[in-house]
């Protein structure tokens, strides 16, 4: 080995650090991971119950020590009036495919809602009227007038595959602004999982784990007071999406997450809206599990077939 001694001790040194952190990280994460396996379905019941109760004392919690005590920090946004958004007997179809029939719900304001079905039953959609970029055949979604709406497109089309993912997230600024929170922007970055030379990396070229992360990170700085998450729990590590959890448990402000991830959904979760049977939406206050639980006694063991087609009229 050529160069010299004291470099490769430092080098040394930094990786041993480095992979201190991640180690503390995994330890965190693992924590965690017990403590949910530990409670008892009525406190998991009572988790949910006790966050829909707490919206005030959420948002006025002190933001400066919240991001220092989390790994990863959501700003909050405005204060949320009680009317979030509603969504008044929407019915949408493509062609002949009926994706939602008379759909009904009404967001909460503190709550975090988990979208589920199978693919292309209309989840993406759903959020696209919520943004008025589709619009329902009939009925519609009310926005309250106290809600900002963070979304980015799952398809991120107006990203520059050219910019690096630091240049994307923070616009080329040294800092960041997080609520009244001023942030190194690399450290922000690096929040997401993108560390040192990772942060140069062209968006064009992204994996779909990184790109996800990208996407996190560009809707979470967003001060926003609701937050439309598609899928962003595809291909994420364990770490950030650990921190994801502990982020949204600490943020002060509605939250509906699209995800396959059952799991995370069960400990996130105060709401349940979900694609069943004939393009019936269903909606359900509790947990994933208890959601499921409900399901069963409702419908026997029925998995839920895909979108219906609309009757011919002749
Ligand atoms: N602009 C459009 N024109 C025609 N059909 C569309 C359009 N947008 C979506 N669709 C169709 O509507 C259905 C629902 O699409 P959507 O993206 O909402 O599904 P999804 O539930 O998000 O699925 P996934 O889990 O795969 O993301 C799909 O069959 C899709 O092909
Ligand atoms: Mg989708």
């Amino acid at each position: 080995w050529q160069g010299n001694y004291s470099s490769w001790l430092e080098q040394k040194g930094k990786r041993l650090q480095q992979e201190e952190k991640t180690e503390s990280k995994r330890q965190k994460a693992l924590a965690r991971e017990l403590e949910w396996a530990r409670l008892a379905p009525k406190a998991r019941h009572a988790k949910g119950k006790a966050r829909l109760a707490a919206y005030d004392k959420l948002l006025n919690e002190d933001t400066k020590s919240k991001e220092e005590k989390l790994e990863l920090f959501i700003p909050n946004g405005p204060r949320l009036g009680s009317n979030v958004i509603n969504a008044e007997s929407v019915t949408k179809s493509f062609g002949d495919r009926v994706l939602m029939e008379n759909l009904n719900f009404s967001l909460p304001p503190n709550g975090i809602v988990g979208i589920i079905g199978p693919n292309g039953a209309g989840k993406s959609t759903m959020f696209k009227m919520i943004m008025g970029l589709e619009q329902p055949d009939s009925g519609q979604f009310e926005i309250g007038e106290t809600v900002k709406i963070s979304y980015v497109d799952q398809a991120h089309a107006e990203l520059d595959p050219e910019k690096s993912v630091w240049e994307v997230i923070t616009g080329g600024n040294e800092n960041i602004e997080l609520g009244k929170v001023i942030m190194n922007s690399r450290a922000y970055v690096s929040k997401f999982n993108f560390q040192g030379a990772d942060q140069q990396k062209k968006v064009g070229y992204l994996s779909g784990g990184e790109r996800n992360r990208l996407h996190l990170a560009m809707t979470l700085k967003q001060e926003a007071n609701v937050l439309l998450l598609d899928e962003p729990t595809n291909d994420i590590d364990i770490n950030t999406l650990r921190a994801l959890e502990e982020a949204l448990d600490n943020f002060a402000g509605c939250a509906v997450i699209i995800t396959h991830d059952r799991w995370f959904l069960d400990r996130v979760a105060t709401h349940i809206l979900a694609y069943e049977v004939d393009s019936a939406w269903y909606w359900y206050e509790g947990t994933y599990s208890e959601y499921e639980e409900a399901k069963k006694k409702r419908l026997g063991d029925h998995e839920p077939k895909r979108p219906r087609f609309k009757k011919l009229v002749v």
